[in-house]
């Protein structure tokens, strides 16, 4: 849905059909990951010509910008922080435009969205402790607390305190708290320092030093909270941050380039961008013991093909099934399942006297073909990677990209009635204030004013007991409370 409707904006400014795309994804992404993100992309109905990791477009973004200053080579520390990943990972521009990252690590569960529901713990805790009333069951009360947390959360990159107001927030009460920039840090710091140690896991897996940093790259939104950059700065021994291209879009305008450089720009600068990526996680297979055995080992340079021989493990052995993993765990099961295949034919002979050839090829996509051959025979099989969890099969495709048509009238549908359901919402709280006010300037007769409590209460109540209510019904009940509370005044 979402890049349904990034095709729709861009449309909307380019004044014309957008087909083809490339897409960025975190550069820690497994491969069930990366072929689901490509499938979306064909249900939005666009047609994915690249796939390219995050980090490796926010360096090509960095080369083109710095293109003038690059004397050499340049070793860079890209340090994405998001929403809801982070991502970090070593990368070597040259003057020439070329792009080789050496390393990638992260964390798929880490990032904004986890500091802002600290804070939204931190605001439930803060109420019950004042009010005795427990928020965690009113999901509309939590919604808005976190996205009333998300704000001041980026307010705290900028100040050093702020506060969060919410009328009405749960039962008729009114929610108010100051939130200082301490306290966010305070709630926070485990987070930032599973960041640092990510980062440092990455430099080891690389084998380089602090001091092979010459620059650090700020990605993603959560970049700009001071304290990630000052615990940045510090590990680096207060280095200075790259800060020149926005860390909200250098990853769009990295993949911007590729975009250009694929559909065959004149752009001399455009052109000259070549790119060498690496894989994020190692790639092998089940051996005896329910051990991982690596093919491809982490951080390898793509495209790569790669080749490996196993012995038959049993007497007369007539099959073999192959099961691909990816993961950097030394057990199989800790790692994730990719997929499994089936070689059969096999003459019989004794354990250990066939051997078979297993080739791991990935392609400029990141995306995997395994194939396993006999080879006293040459019989082979191969396998399409088909992971009834991870993967979509071409049918499903097709109905999704039917489906999705129709959940564009959904969507539309479910915005009118968030939209009916805040108006309500307003409505309910002004006419709170109002009596408010009448019950200071006394102008209205305290009878009337209790008819109206009375009314608002009872629409308070029914909004909350009736989530499912229609558009329709939700906007009688506004006209209704309004034209109630006239006739009273
Ligand atoms: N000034 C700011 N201070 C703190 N956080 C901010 C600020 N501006 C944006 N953010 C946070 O940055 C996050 C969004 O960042 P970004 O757009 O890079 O994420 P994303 O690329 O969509 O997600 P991901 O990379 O995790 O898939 C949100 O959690 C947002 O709250
Ligand atoms: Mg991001």
């Amino acid at each position: 849905m979402i890049l349904g409707k990034m095709k729709e904006i861009a449309e909307a400014y380019l004044g014309k059909a957008v087909k083809n795309a490339v897409i960025t994804v975190p550069a820690y992404f497994n491969d069930s990951q990366r072929q689901a993100t490509k499938d979306a992309g064909t249900i939005a109905g666009l047609n994915v010509i690249h796939m390219i990791n995050e980090p490796t477009a926010a360096a090509i973004a960095y080369g083109l910008d710095k293109k003038s200053e690059i004397i050499g080579k340049i070793n860079a520390l890209i340090f994405d922080l998001g929403g809801g990943t982070f991502d970090v990972s070593l990368s070597m521009i040259e003057e020439g435009g070329v792009f080789e990252v050496k390393a990638v690590s992260g964390d798929t569960h880490l990032g904004g969205e986890d500091f802002d529901n600290r804070m939204v713990d931190h605001c439930v805790s803060m109420f019950k402790r004042k009010w005795n009333k427990d928020l965690t069951g009113n999901q509309r009360a939590l919604g808005r607390l976190r996205f009333a947390c998300e704000k001041a959360k980026r307010i705290l990159s900028n100040a050093t305190q702020t506060s969060i107001e919410l009328d009405c927030l749960h039962d008729g009460i009114d929610f108010s708290m100051k939130f200082t920039r301490a306290k966010f840090e305070e709630l926070n710091m485990s987070l930032f320092n599973q960041c640092i140690e990510t980062l440092d896991k990455c430099l080891k897996d690389a084998k380089v030093e602090k001091s092979w940093v010459d620059e650090i790259i700020l990605v993603g939104g959560s970049t700009r909270i001071p304290k990630v950059q000052q615990m940045l700065r510090e590990l680096f021994g207060w280095k200075e941050l790259c800060k020149s291209v926005n860390p909200d879009e250098v990853v769009a305008f990295g993949a911007a380039v590729m975009a250009a450089k694929l559909s065959g720009s004149n752009d001399k600068g455009v052109q000259d961008v070549l790119l060498h990526d690496v894989t994020p996680l190692s790639l092998g297979i089940e051996v005896k013991g329910k051990l991982f055995d690596v093919v491809i080992p982490r951080n390898t340079r793509i495209p790569t093909k790669k080749f490996k021989k196993y012995d038959t493990g049993k007497d007369n052995q007539c099959a073999a099934i192959i099961k691909v993993y990816q993961g950097e765990r030394t057990k199989c099961t800790d790692n994730y399942l990719m997929g499994k295949f089936r070689v059969s034919g096999i003459p019989p002979a004794p354990k250990g006297a066939v051997t078979f050839e297993n080739c791991f090829e990935i392609d400029h996509n990141g995306i995997l073909t395994v194939t396993a051959k006999i080879l006293s025979t040459n019989v082979s099989n191969k396998l399409t990677i088909t992971n009834e969890n991870g993967r979509l099969s071409k049918d499903d495709i097709d109905k999704m990209v039917k489906e999705a048509d129709k959940y564009k009238l959904d969507d539309q549908e479910h915005k009118k009635k968030v939209n009916a359901y805040n108006d309500l919402e307003d409505c309910i709280c002004n006419m709170k204030k109002k009596v408010k006010e009448y019950k200071v300037n006394k102008r209205v007769r305290l009878e009337s004013l209790k008819n109206m409590e009375n009314a608002i209460d009872e629409t308070l109540k029914w909004l909350q007991d009736n989530q499912s209510a229609s558009v329709d019904e939700i906007q009688f009940k506004k006209v209704f409370l309004e034209f109630f509370c006239r006739l009273l005044v």
